[in-house]
């Protein structure tokens, strides 16, 4: 092989090296910032049919922490974030509310302000019935909760509080 065809050869080389290079890096770029459904907390979680949340039911989905409620055949999606101070609040099955554990704040089923220092009902995520039938919930939006007011669900305290200072 003469010199100039070599250096020829070796000119393509170099340049179907650097064209690789070149693609390998838009190809990662790409990859990495194209928009998709992110599948943890911040995105949206994928959950239960709505069938398998009965009337009135409460169901905690972790993966949100949320709860999904059903209040006479209408689904929401109520986060566990107290609008107090943000601490997590459980379902009080006793006293069928909402019961956060830290300054006594109550709920009722609906996410709805009953009582304590928390300014408002508990906000909500928005959800989606997605093609597979199931419902996801968009945990990067989240919707103020209810201001205190008149309850729009007629549901009494069933039973003891579980938590202190909960009345
Ligand atoms: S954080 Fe829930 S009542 Fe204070």
């Amino acid at each position: 092989m003469s010199t100039m065809k070599r250096r020829r050869f070796l000119s393509h080389l170099w340049q179907a090296g650097a064209a690789l290079v070149a693609l390998a890096g838009a190809w990662t770029s790409w990859d990495l910032l194209r928009p998709g459904e992110a599948k943890g907390f911040g995105g949206k979680i994928r959950t239960v049919p709505p069938a398998a949340i009965p009337e009135n039911g409460v169901i905690e989905i972790a993966a949100a922490r949320a709860y999904l409620v059903n209040i006479g055949g209408e689904v929401v999606a109520l986060s566990q974030k107290c609008t107090h101070l943000g601490c997590r609040v459980p379902w009080c099955e006793s006293s069928s509310a909402f019961e956060c554990p830290c300054h006594g704040s109550v709920f009722n089923r609906a996410g709805e302000y009953r009582a304590g220092p928390a300014p408002r009902g508990m906000d909500r995520h928005p959800i989606e019935v997605g093609t597979d039938g199931l419902i996801y919930i968009d945990t990067g939006s989240t919707e103020d909760g209810p201001p205190p007011g008149p309850e729009t669900i007629d549901e009494p305290v069933t039973g003891p509080n579980c938590a202190q200072g909960a009345e």
